[in-house]
């Protein structure tokens, strides 16, 4: 007994494997296709998470198919009709990788031997994907760290030692469009640049980032005496879609020596299409960019991806020697120099699992089919008098609205009638679809990064909204 681990499991492990492998597959077949509607929590379920915590051990079998009952009245961002925000889709190949990752337990704090080279070559690999040519990078939670982590390297490039000193009231700024993602205010706050110092910019009709508004934010600063951090280029925002001009923020960014930085956590995918490749022209000459494995490459979260042109700018910014974490010559920088994390969990297996089991052709052609679904969203969408499109699709988004006919020219209204439709259609539960509010109008913002979704999801999601949008004025 003394020889045993602790935490015994009352049922075999292979009892155990079955159960879960079961769940599993259960689950994928429930994806397969929309289900009619949304289950509600069961009464039994709900008073189970009033409860203290037991002192008693509960067979793990009733705790699985509890933890099942959970996770089937959750929202699952893994069906097919989930278009709301920007979601993911639950990849098999990385649901499975995340278990094998867990199992095994491997920290990519220090050297994990073979984990390490399985991290450098699924970096490699996206790089190559996206036509990025630096493979140099880390793997993070997601877009918000990855913005982080590449916005420390920039604040240390414009400020060297500024690690150390601090800010100690030099002012600085990051310049983005005013429909960059909230990440970029985070980092200004959290690196002490200061959510003020953010230069907001105006847009075109394209929701494209005003380039000479960005220079000219940039020269004034730097005549006030404000250096100049970081630009931040969206590749594919988040309300709509738009990718901003990267080539001629590349240029004004080499003009004035200061860093760009592509933030592609939801759009970047799209530069793996060759046919969609010209309009991220400049994205090769960014010193950093971040995508988002959980988001269009349909892995599960979290695992997102930052690459440098150099590797030796993540280095300055984030490299230790501890007592505890020695170099030597053979491994200059341990994973934990070039990240803000210590303990790493082996996030990449799954990126470098799906990446190989699907290899790039799948791939192009799964984030094809999403253009087209928004390419398709937006023709019904045209089709429809009561229907109006707010911005063409330049990736995947579709920012649209109900407008019927007794509400036009009613703009109070008319955002009122949309906002609780969005709700009713939630309520529904045939699509997930969530509001957001484009040019001060309220819509629906469909975003299509989901490899189960059908085109015929995508003409329910049509019929839904005009069914629901006429029922609601009637
Ligand atoms: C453009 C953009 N950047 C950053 C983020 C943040 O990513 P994450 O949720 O992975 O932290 C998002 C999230 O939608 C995004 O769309």
């Amino acid at each position: 007994m003394q020889n045993r681990p602790s935490l015994p499991l009352d049922i075999s492990r292979a009892d155990l494997i079955q159960q879960a492998a079961q769940i599993i597959g259960d689950a994928w077949s429930s994806f397969d296709q929309a289900r009619p509607i949304e289950p509600a929590i069961s009464e039994v379920l709900r008073e189970l998470t009033t409860k203290p915590l037991g002192n008693a051990p509960t067979p793990a079998l009733l705790a699985l198919e509890e933890a099942q009952g959970f996770l089937d009245t959750s929202l699952a961002q893994s069906r097919p009709r989930y278009f709301a925000f920007v979601g993911s889709s639950g990849l098999e190949i990385g649901v499975l990788a995340d278990a094998l990752a867990s199992c095994f337990d491997v920290n990519l704090a220090t050297s994990a031997k073979s984990a390490d080279l399985i991290e450098r070559q699924a970096l490699e690999w996206v790089a190559e994907l996206l036509g990025f040519p630096s493979g140099a990078g880390t793997i993070t939670s997601g877009g918000m760290i990855s913005n982080l982590t590449a916005l420390t390297a920039a604040r240390e490039r414009a400020l060297p030692n500024v690690r150390r000193t601090g800010l100690a009231s030099r002012p600085c700024a990051l310049y983005c469009s005013s429909e960059a993602h909230y990440s970029v205010s985070r980092a200004a706050e959290v690196l002490g640049i200061g959510a003020n110092q953010v230069r907001s910019l105006p847009i075109d009709a394209a929701h494209r980032v005003n380039t000479e508004a960005v220079a000219a934010a940039i020269d004034a600063d730097i005549a006030a005496g404000i250096v100049p951090v970081a630009v931040i280029a969206t590749a594919g925002t988040t309300l709509t879609g738009a990718i901003d001009p990267l080539e001629e923020l590349a240029d004004i960014c080499a003009a004035r020596g200061v860093w760009l930085h592509v933030d592609g956590a939801y759009g970047l995918p799209g530069a793996a299409v060759l046919e969609m490749r010209d309009r991220f022209t400049g994205l090769e000459r960014a010193d950093s960019i971040s995508v988002d494995a959980h988001k269009w490459l349909y892995l599960p979260k979290a695992c997102g991806v930052v690459l440098v042109k150099n590797r030796g700018d993540l280095a300055a910014a984030f490299t230790h020697d501890e007592s505890y974490m020695l170099h030597d010559e053979h491994q200059p920088y341990n994973a934990v120099d070039l990240t803000l994390e210590y303990s790493r969990p082996f996030r990449a297996l799954k990126l470098w699992l799906a990446l190989r089991v699907h290899g790039a052709d799948q791939y192009r052609a799964a984030i094809a089919r999403n253009i087209a679904q928004a390419q398709l969203c937006a023709d019904l969408i045209r089709g429809s008098s009561e229907l109006e499109l707010l911005v063409e699709p330049q990736l995947s988004t579709v920012p649209f609205r109900h407008v019927p006919k007794s509400l036009i020219g009613n703009e109070s209204v008319l955002n009122q009638h949309n906002l609780s439709l969005v709700k009713t259609m939630q309520d529904d539960g045939r699509v997930y679809i969530s509001s957001a509010l484009v040019d001060g109008k309220i819509c629906l913002r469909p975003c299509f990064v989901n490899f189960r979704t059908s085109n015929g999801d995508v003409q329910t999601l049509i019929d839904v909204t005009l069914e629901l949008g006429n029922k609601a004025r009637n």
